[in-house]
């Protein structure tokens, strides 16, 4: 990493790609490709010393956390469940807001077993029961988690909540707010210091884009 070579932000496609893209073309960054229709996965921009590299949103924190990309955007949840071991977080981008939340069918009663929870969201529903003394089972899913409790995987899930209207059409209520989530831009540690001019003028240039709090 020296202090010359281009700055490479890593972004997810989906809503975080789309929510990002108007903050970086206000900051003067305009992808030379469409990143949503592309197959490249390394996309120069108008700027010459800033590239996009467009990967999982939760493989943003390991791509940055190594120094592959010396920025990145993902969901404040998937920074909670990865951890924030050689990242900085200097700027909240207001987008792509949700809630996480425990939510389940209002009429269960779970029985005198642990609870079990299911979720993608396997280290923050440890810490977010165990802070609580409860004892719970979390069963690892990769997606749907809103299927869980109506097949009798489990008694509750550990979820996103935007609109509600995933859970309310699935018969669900949302239980208890666990983490407002919003995204946010991470940074290298190593690359804040190495790059530290360039870093800091695009964060400065990120900020008045961003919308205030709501
Ligand atoms: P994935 O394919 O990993 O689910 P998404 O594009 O759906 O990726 O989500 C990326 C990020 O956007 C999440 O980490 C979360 O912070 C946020 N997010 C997810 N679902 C919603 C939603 N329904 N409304 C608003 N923000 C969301
Ligand atoms: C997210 C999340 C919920 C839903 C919540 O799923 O996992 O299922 O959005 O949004 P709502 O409250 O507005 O209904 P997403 O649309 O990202 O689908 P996927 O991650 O399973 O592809
Ligand atoms: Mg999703």
């Amino acid at each position: 990493m020296s202090a010359n070579q281009a700055l490479t932000i890593a972004l997810s496609k989906g809503r975080i790609l789309e929510e990002t893209l108007p903050l970086l073309e206000r900051a003067g960054v305009v992808p030379l490709e469409d990143p949503a229709k592309t197959r490249k996965l390394i996309i120069e921009t108008s700027r010459p010393d800033v590239n996009i590299v467009v990967v999982r949103a939760t493989d943003v924190p390991t791509y940055v956390q190594h120094g592959a990309a010396a920025l990145g955007v993902a969901g404040k949840d998937v920074l909670m469940e990865h951890g924030g071991a050689g990242l900085y977080e200097p700027l909240d981008l207001g987008i792509a807001r949700c809630r996480l939340m425990l939510a389940g069918r209002p009429e269960h009663r779970p029985g005198e077993e642990r609870l079990r929870i299911a979720t993608k969201f396997v280290n923050i529903a440890q810490r977010y029961f165990a802070a609580q003394g409860r004892q719970v089972e979390i069963i690892k899913l990769y997606g749907s988690m809103e299927l869980a409790p109506l097949v009798g995987l489990a008694d509750y899930i550990v979820d996103l909540v935007d609109t509600g209207n995933t859970l309310k059409a699935n018969g669900l209520a949302p239980l208890e707010l666990i983490a407002h989530i919003s995204s946010r831009l991470v940074v290298n540690k190593a690359a804040m210091k190495m790059q530290h001019a360039r870093i800091q003028q695009l964060i400065k240039a990120l900020r008045p884009a961003v919308a205030p709090a709501p």
